[in-house]
C-alpha cells in the first residue's frame, strides 16, 4: 500500500457505494466536468469475467482465473462522453453488461489473487490524481490515500425506482417489486462478500442523494473536488 508521502497536483477521488447509488453516472460526469479520468473498477472484473467465460475456465478455479486476468490486456477510454472497455484489443463495452457476465461474476469478484492484480492496475492508473474512480473498495482498498473520498447512497426505494424506470426505458417490463427484491439481494451480498466488501471508509464524506437530481448529484461531488484542489496548490511537497 502506498505512503501518504505521495505528492499529487490533482486529487484522486474515490466514489464508493451500493447498486444503484448513481456511482457510475455520477463519476463519469464529474470526470468530464473537470477533465479528470474515470475509472470504473467494475468493468475490469466485468472483462475479466468474460474472458474466463469466453475461455470456458472454471470459475472457481482461482489459480487458472487469476493467471487470465494476469495476462489479459484491459483499456479504458472515453469516446464521445461514454466509457468504452477494451479486451485484448476487442471492444467488449456492451458484450460486459450482458446478464451472464453477471450472473457469473461473483466468484471472479471474491477472487483474492484477481483482486490483487486488478487493485495493482487501478493503483497505476490513479498514482498521479486527476482521476475519478469508482467501485466497491475504492477508498478503502485501492486508493485508501484518496485526497476525496465520497461515499454515495440513496434510500433503497428510491434506488429500486431509478433502476426500474432505466428498466423501462430499455423496454422491459419488470414489476416494481421485482426489482426492489434484487436491490435488497444486491445489498445483502455487497455486505457480506468474503474480499472487497462494501465499507464505507471512516474519513468518507456520506452524501444521500434521495430526491436529487443528476445535475446536483454531480456538482456536489465537483465542488468537493475543486475544494481539494485549491487545498492541493496551497500544500507544498
Ligand atoms: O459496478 P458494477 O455493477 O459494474 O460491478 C460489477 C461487479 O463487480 C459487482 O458484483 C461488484 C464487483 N465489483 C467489485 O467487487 N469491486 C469493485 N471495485 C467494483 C465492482
Amino acid at each position: 500500500m502506498r505512503g501518504r508521502s505521495v505528492c499529487r497536483k490533482r486529487p484522486v477521488v474515490a466514489i464508493d457505494g451500493p447498486a444503484g447509488s448513481g456511482k457510475s453516472t455520477t463519476a463519469r460526469l464529474v470526470a468530464e466536468r473537470l477533465g479528470y479520468i474515470y475509472l470504473d473498477t467494475g468493468a475490469m472484473y466485468r472483462a475479466v469475467t468474460l474472458k474466463a467465460l469466453r475461455a470456458g475456465v472454471d470459475l472457481q478455479d482461482e489459480a487458472e482465473v487469476a493467471r487470465l486476468a494476469e495476462t489479459c490486456a484491459i483499456r479504458l477510454h472515453q469516446e464521445n462522453g461514454a466509457l468504452r472497455v477494451e479486451l485484448d484489443g476487442e471492444d467488449v463495452t456492451e458484450a460486459i453488461r450482458s446478464p451472464e457476465v453477471g450472473r457469473n461474476i461473483g466468484p471472479v469478484a471474491d477472487n483474492v489473487r484477481v483482486r490483487q492484480v486488478l487493485v495493482a492496475r487501478q493503483r497505476s492508473f490513479g498514482e498521479g490524481g486527476g482521476i475519478v474512480a469508482e467501485g466497491r473498495d475504492i477508498g478503502t482498498v485501492v486508493f485508501p490515500d484518496a485526497e476525496v473520498k465520497i461515499f454515495l447512497t440513496a434510500s433503497p426505494e428510491e434506488r429500486a425506482r431509478r433502476r426500474w424506470r432505466e428498466l423501462q426505458a430499455k423496454g422491459f417490463q419488470v414489476p416494481f417489486e421485482e426489482v426492489e427484491k434484487e436491490i435488497q439481494k444486491r445489498d445483502a451480498e455487497d455486505v457480506s462478500r468474503p474480499v472487497g466488501g462494501l465499507r464505507r471508509a471512516p474519513d468518507a464524506i456520506e452524501l444521500d442523494t434521495t430526491g436529487l437530481t443528476v445535475e446536483e448529484q454531480v456538482e456536489k461531488v465537483a465542488e468537493l473536488v475543486r475544494e481539494a484542489e485549491r487545498r492541493m496548490r496551497q500544500r507544498e511537497c
